[in-house]
């Protein structure tokens, strides 16, 4: 494409991010099974997990320690952790490492009372000595890069985050994300830029920007208007790898892929749920499920298609007539009746809109 910028990928210590775009750590969305789908479809420079809780680890619970699971395929990896003490960070970055993440991130964003009452995720921007202590240990702890996501700060009272990302690009954190927005606004409000750009001057490791970046030309506006290095997608990616994938080409100059059609859409859909519900079976850690008794298969798919209700409307929506699956999508319990809502809506759709007329956004 005819002398269009391109924005070159860099370095988080020993892990090259090929493409300056990030798949933000979504509780819940980026599991494994959605990990899998955004690679072949976008191939953002790194993938980040759902949080993981620190004192969830200490205990060894099974279910949490499964949200660590790293596969070949979806390398480089960030894994995501939480929590408001040194020893238990230090010790789930640690566990991380050895479950073969390649880069360990440090939650500072996560505003929700039931995490920062534990002192943990946003709480640590109010006490910038613990916050440093907390990423000093975990990088003493581990050989992977250590990276750290905040958010400006508490409230609108302070700016933090530009004091704090100093502290832990002192003490060895390899680069810091910031989510433009402040704990007390939650998701209100827009993400206000000038915030990262004010970051920019605090940090000569990579910084990279989020919120709010919905398409390619936010992703190029916001590291031209800023000076970050790269930028962190979260919301527009949910049940749409396609929209990272025409992000990523808006970074490097690549033509922007078409689609998706909506049969892709909907063979998609479906590809989530069954791997949602082959690794709820165990598929990942056993090869093969022979040694569950069929009650036990019923309730891995029940648990695997039920973890992505929430999502399975999104992945149609946009098209006339998707409103009202929603409905439908929302008590689906089996792959089966997945299949057949989704092509129930396909025919009705095509009946009614020929395929060169379809909008979706
Ligand atoms: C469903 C959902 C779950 C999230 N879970 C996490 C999380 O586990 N860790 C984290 O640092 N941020 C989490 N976030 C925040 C995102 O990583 C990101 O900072 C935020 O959505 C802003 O980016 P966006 O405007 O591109 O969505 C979550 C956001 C959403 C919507």
């Amino acid at each position: 494409m005819g002398g269009r910028k391109t924005y070159p990928g860099f370095d988080i210590g020993p892990v090259r991010a090929d493409v300056p775009l990030f798949l933000a750590p979504m509780e819940d969305v980026t599991n494994l099974a959605f990990r899998l789908i955004a690679k072949r479809i976008a191939n953002p420079g790194v993938m980040f997990t759902e949080f993981v809780s620190a004192m969830a680890i200490h205990h060894r619970a099974h279910k949490t320690l499964k949200k660590m699971r790293v596969m070949d395929q979806e390398r480089p990896l960030g894994v995501q952790i939480f929590g408001g003490e040194p020893h238990t960070m230090a010790e789930t970055a640690r566990v991380a490492e050895e479950l073969g993440a390649d880069i360990l991130d440090v939650n500072m964003g996560c505003w929700v009372p039931k995490v920062c009452r534990t002192g943990s995720g946003a709480a640590l921007l109010k006490d910038p000595e613990l916050a440093e202590t907390i990423v000093a240990g975990v990088v003493r702890a581990v050989k992977i890069p250590v990276t750290v996501k905040v958010r400006a700060g508490w409230d609108w009272s302070l700016f933090a985050a530009p004091d704090l990302a100093r502290r832990f690009q002192d003490v060895g954190a390899r680069m810091v994300t910031l989510h433009a927005r402040f704990a007390k606004q939650g998701f209100e409000g827009e993400a206000d830029w000038k915030l990262i750009q004010e970051m920019r001057k605090a940090v000569t490791v990579p910084l990279v920007g989020n919120g709010d970046v919905r398409t390619p030309e936010d992703a190029r506006r916001m590291i031209d208007e800023t000076g970050c290095d790269g930028v962190m997608v979260g919301r527009a990616a949910i049940s749409n790898p396609w929209q990272l994938a025409k992000i990523r080409a808006g970074l490097t100059g690549d033509p922007e892929p078409m689609g998706p059609t909506l049969e892709q859409r909907i063979d998609t859909a479906t590809e989530h749920a069954k791997s949602m519900i082959a690794f709820e079976e165990g598929l990942d850690e056993r090869q093969q499920v022979t040694t569950l008794s069929p009650k036990e298969r019923q309730e891995a798919e029940l648990r695997g298609i039920r973890a992505l209700r929430g999502q399975l409307p999104l992945y149609i929506k946009g098209y006339a007539g998707a409103a009202e699956v929603r409905g439908q999508l929302s008590r689906v319990a089996s792959v089966q009746e997945l299949q057949d809502i989704l092509a129930e809506f396909q025919k009705r759709t095509e009946e009614q809109t020929p395929p060169e007329v379809q909008s979706v956004r």
